[in-house]
């Protein structure tokens, strides 16, 4: 097993040394797994092209470390602990020995649809085993996934699918997600009408078992694939830097990108990241509280703890179902140990009252964790003392889907934790502050834009089918530097506040939107002439969605609001619909024709004494029929 970290002083030892010397430290980590080949490098870098391999001509499979591998001594452990929608419904355990199993059945059946090593997979299913099993059955047949979050439309399903260029789609047929049952397979149907052409197959779980429309050309029950085929089969032999998943995520401009990670060094970051953040012991029960479609399930559902021999929970439902009680009673019911989720969500339960929590014995919870946004103040404190007592340390993880796993947090009992900081970076992440121009800032008590130095085993490789673009998004800012996009700053003793997005992105209830996105899909309404979206301090969800409009030929009443939220809703999906629309006649621009979204996002966020200088815009006017205007909103 990679090394877990004891005390202080070996964090502060092996961040030295994981400085110091990259490689050795790598290195050591790498070979507590099993590969069927040894690597002959460990790391061979450049941020120019941008070109990073680790573990160079290592053959391995992550599943066999995953799963085969702890069949010698936790074959009936519990590997995955599964709960629910619905509270009186029964929980499944899933052991390892069955999870081998069925992952091989799985991916035997895969294989019997022609799906081949390299071949990519969409999955757009519900929080249900299946997932994790199918997720795992391509990694061990070498097929590359890619989740899409089953809260997406037919149309951002079908671009992915279309990116991804993927010949299956496996989706179940309904999905029940609090009180409400979504057709999933009438989703999958509906993109396959709008695209999907490299699509062979359609592979439906049967879930609800309701009735849904069938295509017999393409679509096949997962029971009538999979539930005969043999409980053996094979791991592929995988090259180090074999892909592993594609991920979309949003950025600053067009449409979402693939974020591309590989098998090796994923392995490793996540299982040494997951050991110690979360600071797992044997027969710990941990429950992250993710969706499998967004990176942190993927590495802390998934690969993180079953990598690490954990028991880990996937919950199918949502936090206020029955009632704003569910997770701490599924946390009581468990006995969970380790408990991960987001802001939003703390913020969302903290608003419903301290009578949730107090019905419940929290007691088992050692380590409290949150991911996704930044946390303020208030729900930090409450997190630590209605769930945590004050007794669980609060990790407050940052990275990013790019980073593949936990970059910078505080290590529950070994570093300090203080309200708001993520604080410090694990070993092997070097983070650096820099100016606009790329100068590092050095000491402490700076703000600037968070970049990394050096790179670490589980980073982006590339962004699928645009190496480019990878370049430029994360690589052309400033040189020889990984650059996130966030802005941070230290504190006098040098941890690390993540503060936010400096470029076009927004984080609504923790899901990353690119504005861009979100404008072009409201410009699909016929009567829409321009807009622009932006972020604004929403209390719940971190940040809303402020849209402004200009429209002509149509009466700017509610009904209109009403059609461009469908609009929104048909093209990305409910998560991306706008909080708030403002009509406006115009949006206020330089002369050069850039809207000046600086302006817009101090109108949205109703702080307009300080708009600094207006008078270079083509069109100053605007401004103050935007902030007349925003009144009415
Ligand atoms: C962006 C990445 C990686 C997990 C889920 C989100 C923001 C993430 C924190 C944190 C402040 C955070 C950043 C980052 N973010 N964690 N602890 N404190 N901000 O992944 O969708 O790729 O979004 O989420 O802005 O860039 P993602």
């Amino acid at each position: 097993m990679t090394t877990q970290i004891k005390d202080l002083n070996h964090y502060k030892e092996i961040y030295a040394q994981s400085v110091k010397d990259p490689e050795g430290f790598w290195k050591k980590e790498a070979e507590s797994f099993i590969w069927f080949e040894p690597f002959d490098k460990v790391c061979e870098w450049s941020f120019k092209g941008p070109d990073v391999k680790w573990f160079l001509n290592g053959k391995t499979n992550i599943t066999y470390n995953c799963i085969d591998r702890h069949l010698i001594d936790r074959a009936d452990q519990v590997a995955i602990l599964w709960e629910p929608n619905e509270s009186d419904r029964e929980a499944k355990s899933i052991t390892y020995q069955e999870l081998h199993d069925e992952v091989c059945r799985c991916a035997n059946g895969l294989k019997s649809l022609g799906v081949q090593k390299g071949d990519r997979v969409v999955f757009y299913m519900p929080m249900v085993p299946e997932l994790a099993i199918g997720v795992l059955a391509c990694a061990r047949i070498g097929a590359v996934h890619s989740v899409v979050f089953a809260g997406f439309s037919a149309q951002a399903l079908a671009d992915r699918v279309d990116d991804a260029e993927a010949k299956i789609i496996i989706c179940s047929d309904y999905n029940k997600r609090g009180a409400k049952n979504i057709a999933v397979k009438d989703v999958v149907d509906e993109a396959m009408n709008i695209g999907c052409n490299s699509v062979t197959n359609v592979l439906v779980h049967k879930n609800t078992g309701e009735k849904v429309d069938w295509s017999d050309d393409v679509d096949l029950w997962w029971h009538d694939v999979v539930d005969n085929q043999g409980s053996m089969c094979k791991a592929e032999e995988m090259d180090s830097e074999d892909m592993l998943f594609i991920l979309y995520t949003s950025g600053s401009t067009g449409k979402p990108k693939g974020v591309v990670h590989t098998v090796g060094g994923y392995m490793l970051y996540t299982c040494f990241s997951f050991r110690n953040v979360f600071q797992y012991k044997e027969g710990d029960i941990y429950w992250c509280t993710a969706d499998i479609g967004w990176i942190t399930g993927h590495s802390y559902i998934v690969y993180g703890p079953l990598l690490a021999g954990a028991t880990t929970m996937m919950f199918e439902g949502v936090p206020t179902y029955p009632d704003a009680g569910r997770f701490w009673e599924i946390c009581e019911k468990h006995k969970v140990n380790q408990f991960y989720t987001a802001p939003t969500a703390i913020r969302a339960l903290m608003s419903k009252g301290d009578e949730w929590p107090e019905k419940y014995d929290l007691s088992s919870i050692k380590v409290l964790g949150t991911v996704g946004e930044p946390i303020n103040e208030e729900a930090w404190h409450w997190y630590d003392q209605k769930i945590g007592k004050g007794k669980a340390p609060i990790v407050d993880t940052w990275w990013q889907t790019e980073t593949g796993g936990i970059m910078i947090t505080p290590l529950p009992g070994i570093t300090d934790t203080k309200p708001t900081y993520a604080s410090y970076p694990m070993p092997g992440i070097q983070p650096v502050l820099v100016d606009a121009e790329g100068n590092v800032l050095e000491g402490n008590d700076i703000e600037g834009l968070l970049c990394i130095k050096h790179p670490w085993p589980s980073m982006l490789r590339t962004t699928y089918g645009d190496h480019d673009r990878c370049k430029n998004v994360y690589f052309s800012a400033f040189e020889d530097m990984y650059f996130t996009g966030d802005g941070a700053r230290k504190d006098a003793e040098g941890r690390i506040r993540v503060i936010g997005r400096v470029d076009d992105v927004i984080n609504v209830s923790g899901h990353r939107m690119g504005t861009a996105e979100v404008e072009n899909a409201i410009n699909e309404h016929p009567n829409v002439v321009e807009s622009a979206v932006v972020g604004y301090p929403h209390d719940i969800k971190g940040q809303g969605i402020y849209a402004y409009v200009i429209s002509q030929d149509k009466d700017l009443d509610d009904d209109f609001k009403k059609e461009i939220l469908e609009v929104v809703k048909k093209e990305i999906g409910p998560i991306a619909k706008p909080d708030k629309i403002q009509f406006t006649s115009g949006l206020p621009k330089t002369r050069s024709g850039k809207i000046m979204r600086r302006i817009l996002r101090k109108i949205a966020s109703n702080d307009t004494s300080n708009l600094g200088d207006t008078s270079t815009l083509l069109n100053p006017d605007v401004v103050d029929d935007l902030i007349k205007g925003a009144e009415a909103v």
